[in-house]
């Protein structure tokens, strides 16, 4: 069983995610489907895929205008939330410590939060992609309450039809497994997001410890994600 998680960012409607969870219910896999969509799509939606948002505020309720808090998102009906995307830390200023925030937020409320990690190329090429993945997962997960998701994102490949050779992911993806093992997470699932499509989604979950993938441009047609979700069984 694998972890197949799309993040529409902000793109899609209504209409087309309850056409996505129509074909999505034409297809039969083990694996565990997720849509992550802009708020405005979570309420009243319903089919195999789960729902997920895109972010959520590191404060609990009151003065803080435009943002929607864990439990809204609960109440929305929405069970995962992507925390620490590399847009929000780069559009958005978002450091380790906000994710960290946001992510024990999602837990307080129920929600599984789907962490993010990854490198600029500026780090790749300074030789820093391990330093970068380990400190954000020591300083991005919080160290208690519930299940968490980890994913890398390689930053540089995200969008760029490109992707880190298998060594490099193994590598990266084993470091997330021991940092997550020492902090008291071991067996965490952790995604790979970036440039995933049908055409790479076998080879790269062959990978060791890569227990899925989130994907982005891919997961917003039914004919680019479906063969993703069945890649592998
Ligand atoms: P792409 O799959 O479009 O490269 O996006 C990856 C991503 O950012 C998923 O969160």
């Amino acid at each position: 069983m694998k972890i197949i998680a799309g993040n529409w960012k902000m793109n899609g409607s209504r209409s087309a995610l309850a056409e996505m969870q129509g074909a999505l219910d034409g297809i039969k896999t083990e694996n565990r489907v997720i849509l992550c969509v802009p708020f405005t799509m979570i309420s009243g939606n319903s089919g195999p895929a789960a729902i997920g948002a895109q972010d959520v505020s590191m404060h609990s309720h009151g003065a803080f205008t435009g943002e929607v808090s864990a439990e809204m998102l609960r109440d929305a009906g929405a069970k995962y939330v992507i925390v620490g995307h590399s847009e929000r830390r780069m559009y958005h200023g978002e450091t380790n410590e906000i994710v960290r925030n946001k992510a024990e937020m999602a837990l307080s409320a129920g929600i599984t939060p789907i962490i993010c990690v990854g490198e600029t190329m500026e780090e790749k090429d300074a030789g820093k992609t391990l330093e970068i993945i380990e400190s954000g997962v020591r300083e991005s997960v919080p160290s208690d309450g519930g299940d968490v998701i980890v994913a890398y994102e390689p930053r540089w490949a995200i969008g760029a039809g490109i992707t880190p050779t298998d060594d490099d992911i193994a590598a990266a993806h084993t470091l997330i497994a021991e940092t997550l093992e020492k902090m008291g997470r071991g067996g965490a699932p952790i995604l790979y997001g970036a440039s995933v499509k049908g055409a790479n989604a076998a080879q790269i979950m062959s990978i060791p410890h890569v227990d899925g993938v989130l994907v982005g441009g891919a997961s917003l047609k039914s004919d680019d994600f479906i063969p993703i979700i069945m890649a592998t069984k």
